[in-house]
């Protein structure tokens, strides 16, 4: 009489461990950039922008804290800035800066930033991105997570790759931001407009923040967005150690599935780099500073890097974490971490390569789609104990 109750709640005890087991980490965190650690695995380019051509010399580490334009501030949030307390004369550029992580990261991982403000302001050009850690630009690729020029209300995603990997019109449905452009070998790279509001500019710290997470798959490379109110369970429960799961992120602003780029192809193991310039060869255009800053002297440089520095007092970035995951593989110990830094050309610091072992299981939601294999998985497991307890019993 009491064997059949107890065995039904052995039954469910089982279901519960079996479905508690989706719950556990799709990725496995490898990397926490927080705190007063924050700057610790990074380098600072110590010259003026002489990629974009940018009015900003870009501090070396000990000049960028001496200057106070990097620092933890007392909320434990990481500061990266403009300078705004210098006045800049007509020839001079003004200090910014610009850092590369010392880590790389192969296809097989994921990142996440939590920031708490962005730079915005006339003729700033903020950007957090990736590239490849050591092929000549752009071989090796390039992910633009975060970017944006002068007062743009709406972030833009991109990817730069040599001709041959494009952006399907197709991923436009699998996506909720607008692609503007499909080939990734052009100047502009296949960039994807974020749509969903507060992702720059005075939005997003009037909201609160907000965070962008990337999968760099085998499968494609996938962007989200969510402003502070919408950030998924699964991200704000996530600590300095835990592994995150994908399954209820819905689906990501800008989708650049596999199957028109091949990713290993296209895309080396990557560096993340968080940098702010001014004008140069984006912000700096007339025909993009001028409409929305407007001027009487007739270049961005002499309107707004020249002068005060009141202009950029909301040039900075405010970072709550930056983290680094990877997928399938063990928790992270010394020996998982492969260091490369022996087949690198000279000069490349310690550097760690996150294991790579992607999914071939989805083409547009990986996580998603992850997680529907995982269920019927599960499914399938759970009538197989059942009818293995019916039988028994
Ligand atoms: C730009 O500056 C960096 C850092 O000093 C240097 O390594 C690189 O060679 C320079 N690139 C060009 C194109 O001058």
């Amino acid at each position: 009489m009491i064997w059949p109750r107890n065995s039904c709640l052995r039954l469910l005890l089982l279901l519960y461990i079996l479905f508690s087991c989706q719950l556990g980490s799709a990725y496995d965190i490898v990397r926490d950039y927080s705190g007063s650690t924050f700057f610790d695995r990074w380098n600072f380019f110590g010259n003026w922008d002489n990629l974009t051509l940018g009015d900003v010399w870009w501090l070396s580490k000990a000049d960028a804290f001496a200057q106070g334009l990097t620092y933890v501030n007392s909320a434990g949030n990481a500061i990266m800035k403009v300078d705004n307390m210098h006045n800049v004369v007509s020839g001079q550029k003004r200090n910014s800066v610009r850092i590369t992580s010392q880590d790389i990261y192969d296809v097989g991982s994921l990142w996440i930033i939590d920031l708490k403000h962005i730079p915005f302001g006339c003729s700033v050009w903020p950007a957090f991105w990736t590239k490849g850690y050591q092929d000549q630009w752009p071989v090796g690729g390039e992910i633009d997570i975060i970017e944006a020029i002068n007062l743009m209300p709406n972030n833009q995603m991109a990817l730069h790759t040599t001709p041959g990997c494009n952006h399907v019109p197709e991923a436009q449905q699998y996506q909720s931001g607008a692609t503007t452009q499909t080939d990734c070998s052009l100047s502009s790279g296949c960039t994807v407009l974020e749509l969903k509001e507060n992702s720059l500019y005075t939005g997003l710290a009037a909201a609160g923040g907000g965070v962008w997470a990337t999968q760099f798959d085998v499968s494609g490379i996938f962007i989200w967005f969510w402003s502070r109110p919408n950030v998924p369970a699964s991200i704000s429960a996530t600590t300095a150690s835990t592994g995150v799961d994908l399954s209820d992120w819905g689906p990501p602003s800008a989708s650049y599935p596999a199957t028109s780029c091949n990713i290993p192809e296209y895309f080396s193991a990557q560096n993340l780099v968080l940098d702010i310039t001014l004008c140069g060869q984006w912000a700096g255009l007339s025909n993009l500073y001028f409409p929305s800053c407007g001027s009487g002297t007739g270049t961005c440089y002499a309107d707004s890097v020249v002068g005060p520095g009141s202009n950029f007092n909301d040039a900075y970035f405010e970072i709550s974490y930056i983290r680094a995951y990877t997928t399938g593989a063990p928790a992270p110990t010394p020996n998982a971490l492969v260091s490369i830094s022996t087949s690198a050309p000279t000069g490349l610091p310690t550097s760690l390569l996150a294991p790579s072992k992607p999914t071939a299981s989805s083409l547009f939601f990986p996580g998603s789609a992850e997680g529907r294999q995982a269920n019927m998985m599960l499914a399938i497991a759970a009538i197989l104990l059942v009818g293995f307890f019916n039988l028994w019993l």
